[in-house]
């Protein structure tokens, strides 16, 4: 720790922050533009100047470490004057006309900067050059007359979402906020995560959809989490008039801090499909529209008789984006109510049976998500989460610069491969073979970290090349790779977990054993799941592949979740059909019944991330009134059924041994 004085306050701080963060710490604001907690110092604004006691000029706050017995000033007449002088550069540099800007107004960090200052003008003449405005892009614009060189963006892209799009082009008072080599932002390399845009500290990067949409202080701001994934994001949800006008991510979130995805942040706000707005029965072979009180005596009425039996009543399966609540309500209405020996999740355990079975013999053996920050190598198999968990797989490329090692394996092209410092591409089914062959080289060569007996460590090397068509050279490179690893991270997907074969999660459990990345603050060993409550269906049991055998009828709690086409094509043989669903769909064309409900926006409750985190959710804006909440339909089947549901979600949750640690 440190001892300095700033605006005559004696503060302590730890060795190695910022100026700007120990003032921060203290209580006292510098003004800032550039800066960003999230990303690196660059320096760049100059508004965070202080006077530090020996120092001959003001200097910026947000590049200069403290160091003992430093004196500082933040708030002198000079510094004052400058910060003035330095805001004047700043609008009178491109068209900064803010005062007509619709889309600031209490949004524009530069405009918040200028009445902090208490600048009601500025004295020099404004540029009038015209930059490039780029409207190619689907979510948001960049018009770079109102950018101010801060190089947020930029930062952002590289630093947050690893994706590294956006650049500068040209020099001085000309330099430009450009994508890759200067193409249209519409044309690159962008993933549309929208990190940029959350960063800009002015209009030059506006969101399409909420620009001119009023401004912020006429806006809610509810904190949630996104349904997009088991990642688990935190998320801000800016609503005004019952909409949801746009989606941030939450600095403060957990597991995100801050970053979002296009998931996350966009696709709920491009929404196409048609919501259902009243019950519906077929009548007559078409789906007509009911009151509740029909839809629902109906449902019952046909259901009660198959109470009870276990194989030839009924079938039911569940959305994992339900809420645990709903999820809850569900399996205790339908697999103890009931008594149906076919009650599962639309994953059908997928990505969690194999994993839960070698929970039940070893207890909790996945790390958390955070270990991502520290890896230094990073051995990602069957699953490409650069696509299917984009935040998860933003904190491994955003680790790459700084000397992350990367091993891809996947039969199939992967996102992922192109970062890859060795990408391995096994023949299908050869899983087992390849990490056994991984033990075998670590074994062979004395660089586990934990024993491990191997009878012939030549032969199962050699099976593994003759299995997988990796050669002898790459297998024992990547194994090396991983065992001399500081932190190493295995991380495995679906590719794995859809085999369903216990032995293969027991062998890449003792791979992780081997190079210490079972139960190590620095190392770890996670699977990404699948949708947002995929965990919890998993504590459910709600995880068996789903057949109609014999069944007369099948509940489907499908919320707003998408279906497969096969699975329609498997749900449809039923007898009788019930569909509790938020969107029309080819499913709810199949069914007797349709009973419409809330999606994620519209209701209150709680999400299993991939690592155990449950977090929940807040209801941000209202449903019509012709619409449920998932569980309130749920409950409401079980009152007329006679069939009392205690709701205790929590214990529920906990009876079942899993992979992860709940916190
Ligand atoms: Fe420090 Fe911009 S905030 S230079």
């Amino acid at each position: 720790m440190v001892q300095l004085t700033i605006n005559g306050k004696q503060i302590e701080a730890a060795e190695g922050i910022t100026v700007l963060a120990a003032a921060k710490q203290a209580g006292i604001e510098i003004p800032t533009l550039c800066a960003h907690k999230e990303l690196t110092p660059f320096g760049g604004c100059r508004l965070c100047i202080v006077e530090v006691q020996g120092f001959r000029v003001p200097i910026a706050s947000c590049t200069l470490p403290v160091s003992n017995g430093m004196v500082i000033n933040t708030e002198t007449e000079a510094l004052k004057k400058s910060r003035k002088f330095i805001l004047s550069m700043l609008f009178s540099e491109r068209n900064h006309f803010c005062p007509f800007c619709q889309v600031s107004g209490g949004d524009c960090d530069l405009q918040n900067a200028a009445y902090h200052e208490e600048m009601t003008h500025w004295p020099m003449q404004p540029g009038w050059n015209g930059y490039p405005v780029d409207s190619s892009h689907p979510y948001f614009i960049l018009d770079n007359n109102r950018c101010i060189l801060c190089r947020r963006c930029v930062r952002a892209c590289g630093e947050l979402a690893g994706n590294f799009t956006l650049t500068m082009a040209e020099r001085g008072a000309a330099t430009l906020v450009v994508a890759d080599t200067n193409v249209p932002l519409g044309e690159s390399t962008c993933i549309k995560c929208g990190t940029c845009v959350q960063v800009c500290p002015t209009g030059a990067l506006i969101d399409r959809t909420s620009a001119y949409q009023g401004h912020d202080e006429s806006m809610t701001e509810i904190k949630s989490v996104c349904a997009g994934c088991s990642v688990g994001c935190g998320i801000k949800l800016i609503v005004r008039n019952n909409r949801i006008v746009r989606i941030e991510g939450d600095w403060d979130g957990a597991v995100n801090r801050g970053v979002l995805c296009e998931h996350g942040r966009y696709d709920p706000m491009n929404e196409a499909r048609q919501r259902i707005n009243s019950p519906l029965m077929k009548k007559d072979g078409k789906l007509t529209p009911v009151s509740w009180d029909e839809a629902l005596g109906a449902v019952a009425d046909r259901l009660k008789p198959l109470a009870g039996k276990e194989h030839d009543g009924l079938a039911a399966i569940a959305s994992t984006r339900l809420p645990v609540e709903a999820m809850a309500m569900f399996k205790e209405l339908f697999a103890d109510g009931f008594k149906s020996a076919m009650v599962t999740s639309v994953e059908e355990g997928m990505t969690t049976a194999a994993i839960n079975q070698v929970a039940e013999k070893n207890g909790a053996f996945e790390g958390k998500l955070d270990v991502l920050r520290n890896a230094d190598m990073v051995l990602c198999i069957g699953a490409n989460v650069a696509k299917s968990h984009m935040v998860a797989g933003f904190m491994i490329k955003r680790a790459l610069p700084k000397g992350m090692r990367l091993v891809n394996v996947d039969p199939e092209e992967s996102e992922l491969d192109q970062f890859a410092d060795v990408s391995l591409k096994p023949a299908m089914g050869s899983d087992l073979a390849l990490i056994e062959g991984m033990q075998a080289v670590i074994v062979k060569e004395e660089l586990g970290r934990t024993p491990l007996t191997i009878p012939d460590v030549d032969k199962v090397i050699a099976a593994s090349v003759k299995a997988s068509g990796v050669s002898v050279e790459t297998l024992t490179k990547t194994a090396r790779m991983l065992a001399n690893a500081v932190s190493p991270v295995i991380l495995f997907g679906k590719g794995i977990t859809a085999q369903r074969d216990e032995k293969l999660v027991e062998a890449i459990l003792n791979l992780a054993k081997l190079v210490g990345a079972v139960d190590s603050e620095r190392a770890g060993l996670i699977s990404v799941k699948g949708e947002a409550n995929s965990v919890a269906a998993a504590q459910f049991r709600l995880d068996q592949q789903f057949a109609l055998n014999g069944q007369q009828a099948v509940y489907a709690a499908i919320g707003d979740d998408y279906v497969s086409k096969r699975l329609v094509e498997r749900l449809a043989k039923a007898p009788y059909l019930v569909v509790q669903a938020a969107y029309e769909s080819t499913l709810t064309e199949k069914a007797d019944v349709v009973l419409p409900v809330t999606i994620w926006s519209e209701q209150t409750g709680h999400y299993v991330n991939m690592d155990g985190r449950v977090q929940k959710a807040e209801k941000a804006v209202d449903a019509a009134e012709s619409i449920r909440e998932n569980s309130a339909v749920l409950a409401e089947i079980a009152m007329r059924m006679n069939m009392p549901i205690k709701q205790d979600w929590q214990k529920v949750l906990h009876e079942r041994k899993s992979s992860v640690a709940f916190n």
